[in-house]
């Protein structure tokens, strides 16, 4: 992280539950001015439970914030009023998520649906939010933008959609960007075409950006640093670089021996063998130890603390040397 600009996100501990059951715990990261911070890990482990606290758009109840702080522009987001929290949400913190065809609203034109942010959060006149939603869809790469105004969600394809997502999140030039397995519905030609259009709007706009996915090799491809999470915790962060050449955690090192040759972008992780333990079925020590290749007796009974020095972080009681 850059020493001199303080982070435009920090969540601080933070755990999140659905009623009794424990689905995230003491979940601890910053992320600088324009920085693109991944966060992998499989299916289960509580990537989205995350994003979606970060904004608010956990459902509440069952789910809830159990404890922890998420501090963002000076204000714990993790105590805002749901008003407050509403005009941070699409405003200073963009979001997009896998599923485009969801997430867009089928009735409304692409065109209305840019404009929407522009005129509840910065008061735009509609004829000027249009203006604004055809040059944003000329960001984004959307070939002959002003007819693509008027186009439905279906009238679209699939990176189409991705890309309309994208210039609604963006439409408020939020600090942050919110990505949850934003090209994971896409084939490989055009996952990379996107992953190019987030890096450019991270090199042009300076947007930092948590992007989420199942798959390091995306992370690899546009990441500066990176977090593995499993089974509700971070267990070992660092630079992309270093994770990739030397992991310390025996997940992350079989994370790593799963991406193919050259980390082609889509191509499927080969599975670890055996299962990430469910919320409520993880013991008191590593959650990760059933699977481990080289465990050690206290690794099940005691939870290794996330240690921390300058460059990376780890939990774990018998890193790779
Ligand atoms: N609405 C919910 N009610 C109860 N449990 C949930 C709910 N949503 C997610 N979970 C549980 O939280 C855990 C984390 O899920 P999720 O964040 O979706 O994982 P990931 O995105 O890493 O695949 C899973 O065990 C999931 O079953
Ligand atoms: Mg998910």
């Amino acid at each position: 992280m850059n020493a001199t600009s303080s982070p435009v996100l920090t969540v601080e501990n933070l755990s999140l539950a659905a009623g009794d059951l424990v689905l995230t715990e003491d979940v601890t990261f910053s992320i600088a001015p324009g920085e693109m911070l991944g966060l992998v890990g499989e299916s289960g482990c509580g990537k989205s439970v995350t994003a979606l606290s970060i904004l608010r758009l956990l459902p509440e109840p069952p789910l809830r914030i159990a404890a922890g702080r998420i501090l963002f522009g000076g204000r714990d987001l993790a105590a805002l009023s749901p008003g407050a929290m509403g005009r941070v949400r699409g405003g200073e913190i963009g979001m997009i998520f896998q599923e485009p065809m969801t997430s867009l609203n089928p009735v409304f034109t692409i065109g209305d649906q840019i404009a929407e942010p522009l005129i509840i959060h910065r008061g735009m006149k509609r004829a000027a939010a249009l203006t604004r939603a055809a040059e944003l869809l000329d960001l984004v790469g959307i070939a002959e933008p002003r007819a693509a105004l008027a186009r439905y969600p279906h009238q679209l394809s699939g990176g189409q959609r991705q890309r309309a997502m994208i210039a609604i999140a963006i439409a408020c030039t939020p600090k942050l960007l919110i990505a949850d397995e934003p090209t994971t519905a896409l084939d490989v030609t055009v996952q990379a075409q996107v992953l190019g259009l987030i890096a450019k709007l991270r090199r042009e706009l300076g947007l930092a950006c948590l992007l989420i996915t199942h798959d390091l090799g995306v992370v690899s491809q546009v990441c500066d640093r990176a977090m593995v999470m499993y089974a509700g915790r971070i267990i070992e962060e660092g630079p992309v670089k270093t994770l990739f050449s030397s992991p310390r955690h025996r997940y992350t090192r079989a994370l790593v021996d799963t991406i193919p040759a050259r980390n082609l972008p889509g191509a499927r992780l080969p599975a670890i063998p055996g299962q990430v333990p469910a919320p409520g079925a993880r013991g008191k020590g590593c959650a990760f130890v059933e699977r481990c290749n080289a465990p050690l007796q206290r690794c099940a009974t005691s939870m290794p603390p996330f240690a921390r020095d300058p460059i990376r972080a780890l939990a774990c009681w018998n890193p790779v040397q």
